[in-house]
């Protein structure tokens, strides 16, 4: 099993958001058995809360239920549990290689630098904006899910 933690800062708008569409697109490739998802935050601020409003309604609109989720803070476990520890943007990267033992089995990296192709190097922030920043965090995040899944196929011949 290749085990992937997304990561953004407060763990209720871009990584749930992150989680549901990888966990969809997993899905609908049948790699249920092969790829496992999971999300967290830098941040401790919301732990327990479900995500924000704006991020269920918008996944909503494409078919995917994240309203179920759960906020969590990364934990030190985490950089020996995951295989890929992909950011949001580059400060909670950074964050993540400050917080890294130094065992770490995981690899740290950027969500979207696996999506040659995308317009953005960072997924934006949309807490403090309007719906359409919570639209395109789903764009770019649909993207990177399909390039990273076919990274992972071909990095670990599953
Ligand atoms: P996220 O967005 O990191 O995508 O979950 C944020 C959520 C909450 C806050 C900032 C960003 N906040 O300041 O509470």
């Amino acid at each position: 099993m290749i085990k992937v933690l997304l990561v953004c800062l407060g763990n209720i708008c871009r990584s749930p958001s992150a989680e549901g569409v990888l966990r969809q697109q997993i899905k609908e490739r049948g790699l249920e058995q092969r790829i496992s998802v999971d999300s967290a935050g830098t941040a401790a601020w919301h732990i327990g809360k479900s995500p924000d409003q704006r991020s269920i309604a918008a996944a909503q609109q494409r078919g995917i239920d994240i309203s179920d989720l759960r906020a969590r803070a990364v934990s030190p476990t985490d950089f020996n549990d995951y295989d890929y520890i992909l950011a949001m943007d580059l400060e909670n990267l950074s964050n993540l290689k400050t917080m890294a033992p130094a065992e770490c089995r995981a690899e740290l990296s950027l969500f979207l630098a696996f999506d040659a192709q995308s317009s953005h190097s960072e997924v934006p922030d949309p807490y403090y904006g309007g719906e359409q920043g919570f639209n395109l965090v789903l764009d770019l995040v649909t993207d990177a899910s399909e390039a990273f899944i076919k990274h992972v196929l071909k990095q670990h011949t599953l």
